[in-house]
């Protein structure tokens, strides 16, 4: 039907009719907010490049845990920041470190709230890459079991749910079969099955303390000119036993969420990460955008292309907002 007889106005007219026919609604239920965690007591140290985001000692991840929990999120993902860094990334495995402390702490004092780990080497590498070195080459089969190892001690501390964002072949096979001989086939793994190699994650590196001494991670993550790529690494993933897979960054790789959404059958996670946040927040700053409407709608945007989850810094004011 043409103009005059079809108007696409007359739906937009007021708020009861655009609420009527609205196709895509954010829930609270679709957020994830992630949280770093660092050695301490009382430490709640400002993170420069992302206002409003700290690294925070255990007695203060567990404080935004329970108001996390307050504004009806259904999870937190955890980073650590350890207290020392070695070849081996040894303080990412061991049962005393800084996420398996800070998974025990919210799991004690908030056990409602769903707590995945983020599982990777970059924090806890003297190189800051995110596998193991040989000869100035990151050896991607003998990164595997420290992997498997770092996912296997953040479930012994009783994480929900282990999120592998290291980008090594082959490692969802690896920490599905340790997670299963030892007892935690339960346990789903979030598979970061599609990261790409993106400046977007510049202000996280500062919060983590985990950007490489030389080089890049190119030779692991993606390409950002590949989206045909993006279906074999979700299909391997799956194969290996993921039970979501993500894509990240988010706002620039929609057009990948959309894809993956048609072509595979698993719950998709969208990262909407550190630079999206610290880009509005900035401009917000500058009194150039209204960063509250930014996030609204490009969270919106992110599920619309067909993302089920989203981890978004702004988890709490988003949930907050949708309680209003
Ligand atoms: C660790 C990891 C990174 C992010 C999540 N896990 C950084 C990286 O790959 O360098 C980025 C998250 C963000 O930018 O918000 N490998």
């Amino acid at each position: 039907m043409l103009f005059p007889d079809s108007r696409g106005r007359r739906l937009r007219a007021n708020d009861n009719f655009r609420r009527m026919i609205r196709e895509t609604k954010l829930s609270r239920d679709d957020l994830i907010l992630p949280l770093f965690a660092i050695e301490g007591k009382s430490v709640k140290k400002p993170i420069d490049s992302m206002p409003g985001h700290f690294q925070m000692s255990c007695d203060h991840i567990v404080d935004t845990a329970k108001k996390a929990q307050e504004a009806g999120l259904p999870a937190i993902i955890l980073f650590g920041v350890p207290d020392k860094k070695d070849a081996l990334a040894t303080r990412a495995y061991s049962s005393d470190s800084i996420v398996q402390k800070a998974v025990r702490a919210v799991k004690e004092q908030v056990p409602e709230l769903t707590v995945i780990t983020d599982v990777c080497l970059c924090g806890y590498t003297d190189h800051g890459h995110c596998g193991v070195m040989d000869k100035g080459i990151i050896d991607n089969d003998a990164s595997l079991d420290l992997l498997a190892r770092t996912a296997l001690s953040h479930v012994e501390a009783g994480a929900d749910m282990v999120a592998p964002s290291d980008m090594m072949d082959g490692r969802v096979a690896e920490i599905r079969q340790t997670l299963d001989e030892d007892g935690f086939s339960h346990i789903p793994i979030m598979s970061y099955a599609v990261k790409y190699s993106s400046a977007f994650y510049g202000p996280f590196r500062q919060a983590a303390e985990s950007a490489p001494k030389f080089g890049d991670r190119k030779t692991y993550q993606m390409d950002p000119g590949n989206s045909l790529e993006a279906v074999r690494e979700a299909t391997m993933d799956i194969e290996e036993g993921a039970d979501i897979i993500m894509v990240k960054p988010a706002l620039s790789y929609l057009d990948i969420i959309y894809r993956l959404k048609t072509e595979i059958d698993l719950p998709i996670a969208a990262y909407n990460v550190s630079g999206e946040y610290s880009i509005m927040k900035a401009g917000e700053m500058m009194g150039w955008v209204d960063a509250r409407k930014l996030i609204m709608e490009t969270l919106i945007s992110i599920k619309r292309a067909g993302a089920d989850l989203i981890l978004t810094y702004s988890a709490i004011d988003v949930a907050r907002e949708l309680n209003e």
